[in-house]
């Protein structure tokens, strides 16, 4: 993680570079999940912006995504770690999900950068080698605790810790909250780009 401000600013700079490599294949094919995503399951394109900035500015290389779903996500994350050199791992339960995961992956040429893993994070999680420097938790909202606990002593120090839909479905974990925003060795801050909110917290 860079933190002083030169750091930050080329980190920006960077980001703002992988916004503008987005090609219009992935535009496409983004917008076409969008569209066939019925249950609204992916989040929403500025917060897969978001992750993307985050990715590249952090310089993340060995990510992790619980509940991939479709593929929404974990293409706006993959198309930063192609720039950073880095590879994601996301993992979901839901069979016919994760082979169309598996599948957008393909169509988004990333089966280089993002490993698809069918099943139950809970269960998948401990099966995956060495430690994280990126984390995105969107799952079921109640687990968000208990994947914490088993993801936190995994999590490089300067590793990223982001979780989904803090701020629309708040209520559902604030056992989560509370323990990332107490947290003695967590730097955590709640960001809002599209009213879902994401917790965005850095190991110290
Ligand atoms: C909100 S959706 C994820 C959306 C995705 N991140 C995106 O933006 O495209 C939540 C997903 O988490 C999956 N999920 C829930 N609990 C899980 C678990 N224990 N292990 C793996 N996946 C899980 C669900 O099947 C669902 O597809």
């Amino acid at each position: 993680m860079k933190r002083n401000v030169f750091g930050l600013l080329v980190a920006v700079v960077a980001g703002v570079v992988v916004l503008d490599a987005q090609s219009s294949e992935h535009r496409k094919l983004l917008h076409e999940i969008r569209g066939r995503d019925k249950g609204q399951l992916a989040v929403s394109e500025e917060d897969g912006r978001f992750l993307r900035l985050m990715v590249a500015s952090s310089g993340s290389k060995r990510a992790l995504e619980i509940g991939g779903a479709s593929g929404y996500s974990a293409i706006w994350i993959g198309l930063a770690l192609r720039e950073t050199g880095g590879r994601l791992v996301t993992i979901e339960y839901d069979p016919a999900r994760a082979k169309e995961l598996a599948d957008n992956i393909r169509r988004a040429g990333l089966s280089d950068t993002v490993q698809v893993v069918a099943g139950d994070a809970f269960q998948q999680i401990p099966k995956v080698q060495g430690t994280f420097d990126f984390v995105f938790l969107d799952a079921w909202k109640r687990d968000y605790k208990r994947f914490f606990e088993l993801v936190y002593p995994r999590l490089d120090t300067g590793g990223l810790f982001i979780a989904h839909n803090v701020v629309n479905k708040r209520t559902e974990m604030g056992d989560f909250l509370d323990v990332v925003q107490k947290h003695p060795s967590l730097w955590t801050t709640i960001v809002s780009p599209s009213g879902e909110g994401m917790s965005v917290s850095l190991k110290r």
